[in-house]
C-alpha cells in the first residue's frame, strides 16, 4: 500500500547542536576486534602503520571518525594498563577472562591506542578499570596520559618514547557495574564513582576531563535516578546508558539467515532506544534541569548469534540491510535527542557484533552499517532542525511499529541534510517534507538498498550493498516528495 506522510521541519535558533560524538565507535579486546582486526603487528605483511591495518584507518577516516571508545566494555574492568606499556616482549600476559579465555599478549597498549586516535583524528574515550583495579591505578593512568612533564608517570611515558601527552578528556568509570563491572547495585556504585571522580583530577586538570559515569541497560531508571541523585555535579560530566538489539538472550537468532518475524523483531528493540533515552533524559532533567550533564549511550548496536564455526566468546557476526535499517534509526533516534545526547558508541567498530568493518586475512569488508554512517556525516556537529510527523505504521501478524524514521539538521556551511529510513520491509512509503524557512533550492540524494533483507556484503562479492544516487524526489518551492522503497536508508542533501 501507498501512504503520504507529511514532515514539517522546524528551523529554530534554540534547537541544539548534533554532536559529532554521537557518531562514536568501540573498541575492545574482544575476539578479532584488535588482534587479527585493527592490529596485524608491525610485521605482518598486510599494510599497516605501527602495527595497525591502513585499510581501515582510510575507511574510519572517510567516515570522519571522531572518538573511539577502549579497551572495554567487559575487558575494561580487568585491564591492567601498566602491563601493556614499555618493551613488547616484556609485557606480562593474561587471561581474557570474558572473552574466550584466550591469553591477552598486552602487545596492543595504551601507546598503541592513543596513536591510532592521533592518526584518526578521533577523540580517544578510555573506559578505565574500576571492578578491580585501583584509585592509584587510575589516577597514574591519567598522569600517564596527560601530564605535561617532570611526574613520575610523564618521565615513564617519555622513557617509553612518547613526551608530549595525548591529553585524553574522555574518561568511563567503569563499565556496567551492574553486571560484568562487579555486580554492584548502584547505590554502592555511586559511593565508588565519587572516590575515583574524587582523585581523578590530581593532575590539576581535572577541568579538561570528562568523566562518564558507568551508566544503566535499558530501562533501568532507578541507576540514572541514583546517579543523578547523589553525585554532586562537580565530580561528573555524562551518565552513560547501553541498549542492545537483541530479541531473545537466550536466543538471538541468526545474523543473516532470519525471517521477517525475526526482523520485526530486531526492528521493535532497536526502536526502543527512543522510549529509553526519553525516558532516561526526563530523569536526567529532574535533578539536573540546567542541561549540564550528558547522556552518552556508550555501547548500541544489534546483538546476533555468531557466524557458525567461530568461536562464540568472540562476537563475529555478519552485518545485513536490518543493521543498516538499526543503525539509521538509532543515529535518527541521538539526533533527535542531541540537547542531552552528546555521545554513542556503536558495538563494536571492527569484527565484533554491529561492525563496520570486517576483515578475513588480507581482505576487508565494509558493511551496511558503514554506509549509513558514511551517509551521515553531514549531520557531524550541524544544528538539529527538529522533525514533527506522525509515521504510517510497518504491520506484521497484528503487532505495529513506526515505519519511518527521520532526522535533520543545518550545518555552517548551511546545507541541509535529512535522514530517512523506511524499516517498512514490504510497502514504499511516500513522504512530504515541508522545506519552509530553509531556502533551498537543489537538493541531491543518496540510498542505500538492496533486494533482500538478508542481503550483506561478503569477501567474495564486497560491493553488493554500497550508495547509489537517489532521484526518486521532488523538489517544488518549498516542498520535497520523497518516495522511500521498503527497508532502505536515505539521505537527501541540499546543495
Ligand atoms: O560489546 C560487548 C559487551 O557488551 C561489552 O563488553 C559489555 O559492556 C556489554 O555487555
Amino acid at each position: 500500500g501507498h501512504t503520504q506522510t507529511e514532515i514539517k521541519l522546524q528551523p529554530s535558533d534554540d534547537a541544539p547542536k548534533i554532536s559529532k560524538h554521537i557518531y562514536g565507535h568501540f573498541a575492545e579486546h574482544l575476539g578479532r576486534s584488535i588482534y587479527d582486526g585493527f592490529y596485524v603487528g608491525d610485521t605482518s605483511a598486510i599494510p599497516n602503520k605501527d602495527g595497525v591495518r591502513t585499510d581501515i584507518i582510510e575507511a574510519l577516516k572517510e567516515i570522519q571518525i571522531p572518538n573511539l571508545r577502549w579497551p572495554g566494555g567487559c575487558f575494561a574492568d580487568t585491564y591492567q594498563w601498566k602491563n601493556g606499556i614499555g618493551p613488547q616482549e616484556e609485557r606480562p600476559t593474561m587471561v581474557n577472562a570474558w572473552w574466550g579465555g584466550v591469553t591477552e599478549d598486552n602487545s596492543f597498549g595504551t601507546h598503541n591506542f592513543l596513536n591510532l586516535c592521533e592518526e584518526l583524528g578521533a577523540e580517544p574515550f578510555i573506559s578505565a578499570n574500576v571492578g578491580s583495579g585501583t584509585v592509584q591505578d587510575f589516577m597514574d593512568w591519567i598522569q600517564y596520559t596527560n601530564h605535561p612533564k617532570g611526574s613520575p608517570m610523564a618521565k615513564l611515558r617519555k622513557e617509553n618514547g612518547r613526551e608530549e601527552p595525548w591529553n585524553v578528556k574522555y574518561w568511563g568509570i567503569g563499565n556496567e557495574m551492574w553486571g560484568c563491572g562487579g555486580n554492584m547495585t548502584v547505590e554502592y556504585y555511586t559511593n565508588i564513582y565519587k572516590q575515583y571522580a574524587t582523585f581523578m583530577g590530581s593532575g590539576g586538570n581535572e577541568d579538561d576531563l570528562y568523566r562518564i559515569a558507568a551508566g544503566a541497560t535499558g530501562d533501568d531508571y532507578h541507576w540514572t535516578e541514583v546517579l543523578m541523585r547523589d553525585v554532586p555535579k562537580s565530580l561528573i560530566e555524562a551518565v552513560g546508558l547501553h541498549h542492545y538489539a537483541v530479541i531473545d538472550w537466550e536466543e538471538k537468532g541468526p545474523s543473516t539467515d532470519y525471517t521477517e518475524e525475526i526482523y520485526f523483531k530486531s526492528m521493535k528493540e532497536a526502536l526502543k532506544m527512543d522510549e529509553f533515552v526519553k525516558k532516561h533524559i526526563e530523569v536526567m532533567e529532574k535533578h539536573d534541569p540546567e542541561n549540564e550533564i550528558d547522556l552518552v549511550v556508550d555501547e548500541w548496536g544489534g546483538w546476533y548469534e555468531v557466524e557458525e564455526g567461530t568461536n562464540p566468546g568472540f562476537l563475529y557476526q555478519q552485518n545485513t540491510m536490518r543493521d543498516a535499517m538499526i543503525a539509521g534509526a538509532t543515529l535518527n533516534i541521538f539526533n533527535n535527542h542531541s540537547d542531552r545526547v552528546k555521545m554513542a558508541n556503536i558495538a563494536q567498530t571492527v569484527n565484533v557484533l554491529q561492525a563496520v568493518v570486517l576483515t578475513e586475512g588480507e581482505k576487508m569488508i565494509l558493511t551496511p552499517t558503514y554506509h549509513v554512517f558514511k551517509m551521515y556525516t553531514g549531520h557531524h556537529d550541524a544544528q538539529l532542525l527538529p522533525v514533527d510527523f506522525d509515521s504510517p505504521e510497518y504491520s506484521y501478524e497484528g503487532e505495529s511499529l513506526p515505519a519511518i524514521s527521520v532526522s535533520a539538521s543545518k550545518n555552517e556551511a548551511g546545507n541541509t541534510h535529512i535522514s530517512m529510513v523506511n524499516l517498512d520491509a514490504n510497502n514504499e512509503h511516500k513522504v512530504e517534507i515541508n522545506l519552509e524557512g530553509l531556502d533551498i533550492k537543489n537538493m541531491v540524494g543518496q540510498i542505500l538498498r538492496s533486494e533482500k533483507i538478508q542481503d550483506h556484503n561478503t569477501f567474495d562479492e564486497p560491493e553488493k550493498i554500497n550508495i547509489a544516487e537517489y532521484k526518486d524526489f521532488k523538489l517544488r518551492k518549498d516542498k520535497l516528495e520523497v518516495n522511500l522503497p521498503p527497508f532502505s536508508v536515505i539521505v537527501l542533501s541540499s546543495k
